[in-house]
């Protein structure tokens, strides 16, 4: 058996660590809990971590951690990897390390009790910094193969399917948050979101003023999804091939939730209005550079991707 609790981190390669560990910090107002010389561990809150930067090349994901749920032991989730026919090695951490059917690096590590069981605002202050994020809540893959992937997620490891969005996007729980990972049909796969949670739209807010004023830019919304409820906001992160989605106000899910097929339209994508640019489902310097000026609102279009 098998059986997730919740996802504990994401690891990025960086090429520059120190620069990295600041920026991120700097930011996102994330606390630098540990700093060593070939990584850095960076928290919302209280957790121990739930961003691992790694110095190498080239940038991007390293890997995405889940933490098995206190009925399920490491050995346990081994046996239901290797009887499904998945990669299973140690993670070097006491963990274990397996791929998903993309190759994408998935780590389990076993359940532990938090530091406290208190709602996140009745817990003392690690994170110096006000408005920070409150945790890490769910990634985003691209994909060039659906129905493999959708297996791996819900047959390896365990997720539960929440909703499809038409034939070409689903989304998987393992609690009561609407997704902790999500999967969109583009063709080609490339990790596209980590998300963190914010409280509210106020603090999008000012956690947006911010990022703006670090020459960030969104290369969609904020949004209100209808699948998922969420209002999300997706900062572009040129230096790690990514974005960071910051939202509130996710659907809380049902016990006996029945998975729902929504239609693909602009309505099931943004209650509030506009499609994404399609820069946003790409990661090449074309892509950036036309995001960077809104050129597809200026009625300049993207050209296809030359790969
Ligand atoms: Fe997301």
């Amino acid at each position: 058996m098998i059986e997730l609790h919740r996802i504990d981190s994401v690891g990025l390669r960086v090429t520059d660590l120190a620069q990295a560990t600041e920026r991120w910090s700097a930011q996102f107002g994330l606390r630098v809990a540990e700093r060593g010389d070939t990584a850095a561990r960076l928290a919302c809150d209280d957790e121990p971590y739930s961003l691992e930067l790694t110095a190498g090349a080239p940038a991007g994901l390293a890997h995405v951690a889940y933490e098995l749920a206190a009925g399920c032991t490491l050995k346990q989730a081994r046996a239901h990897l290797e009887q499904f026919g998945a990669p299973v090695s140690d993670d070097g951490e006491g963990g274990l390390e397996t791929r998903d059917a993309d190759g994408n690096e998935i780590r389990l590590i076993a359940h532990r009790e938090p530091a406290s069981l208190l709602v996140p605002h009745a817990r003392p202050a690690v994170n110096p910094a006000p408005g920070h994020p409150r945790k890490l809540g769910h990634v985003n893959f691209l994909t060039g193969n659906l129905d493999a992937q959708v297996r791996f997620y819900t047959e390896a490891l365990g997720m539960r399917t929440t909703d499809w969005l038409g034939d070409g996007g689903v989304w998987f729980h393992v609690n009561s948050d609407h997704h902790v990972m999500a999967l969109i049909a583009k063709g080609a796969p490339h990790f596209h979101h980590l998300a963190f949670d914010v409280v509210d739209i106020g603090q999008m807010r000012a956690a947006l003023d911010h990022l703006g004023r670090h020459g960030r830019w969104l290369g969609w919304g904020p949004a209100r999804h209808g699948v998922g409820g969420n209002i999300a906001a997706y900062v572009r992160i040129v230096e790690e091939e990514c974005f960071v989605e910051l939202y509130c106000d996710m659907e809380q899910l049902q016990a006996g939730h029945q998975p729902r097929r929504w239609p693909d339209d602009r309505f099931s994508s943004n209650t509030w209005g506009p499609l994404p640019p399609r820069s946003y489902f790409r990661f090449d310097q074309a892509a950036i550079d036309s995001e960077r000026e809104s050129l597809e609102m200026l009625g300049v279009p993207l050209n296809e991707e030359i790969r």
